[in-house]
């Protein structure tokens, strides 16, 4: 197990088109682990794998803070087939996007295909913060960030941190670790 950085805001990484996952080998698991690892330590409830600098297409997600007794669980390629119910507005933030929160719209139920961990291919409907997470990390995927979906008034708001985070994180690509 190991910690990962967290890539932020501004990262190009964080703009691209994960790949798909073609096999579920070692590294594969590693990396779920290690995200698992690191979204917990980090007091996140998702975490997907641009934001570790891994362009493909791989969530975890911290099901104990939503069903009591569940561990974090690793959802492989995972897709949005439908959404049902009203939208609803809820407050979320990012690890990629740090000291921001903003309320999103999303609809409050989504029927989603993944691939567990073992290869099982598996088609649910979840709902409520579940259904959230599960969008917001679905976002992370295609380039998409939470803050690009708020109100236009909002994001001119927060226009001037956003570019911090991005000048802040150009500065970190080029300092070596
Ligand atoms: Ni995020």
């Amino acid at each position: 197990m190991a910690l990962l950085p967290i890539i932020h805001y501004g990262n190009p990484i964080l703009r691209m088109q994960a790949a798909e996952i073609e096999q579920i080998d070692d590294d594969v698991k590693q990396l779920a682990n290690d995200m698992i690892e690191t979204m917990v330590t980090s007091d996140g409830i998702g975490l997907a794998a641009p934001q570790v600098a891994e362009s493909i297409a791989l969530i975890v997600v911290d099901l104990s803070l939503i069903f009591e007794n569940q561990m974090p669980m690793a959802f492989i390629n995972p897709k949005i087939l439908e959404t049902d119910g009203a939208e609803v507005s809820a407050e979320e933030g990012c690890l990629s996007v740090p000291d921001i929160r903003e309320e999103v719209f999303r609809p409050d139920k989504v029927r989603i295909s993944y691939k567990t961990i073992d290869g099982e291919s598996v088609e649910a409907w979840a709902e409520g913060l579940l259904a959230r997470v599960l969008q917001h990390e679905i976002d992370h995927l295609r380039g998409v960030f939470f803050v690009d979906r708020i109100k236009t008034l909002r994001k001119k708001l927060i226009s001037k941190q956003l570019k911090n985070i991005a000048k802040e994180e150009k500065a970190r690509q080029k300092t070596p670790a």
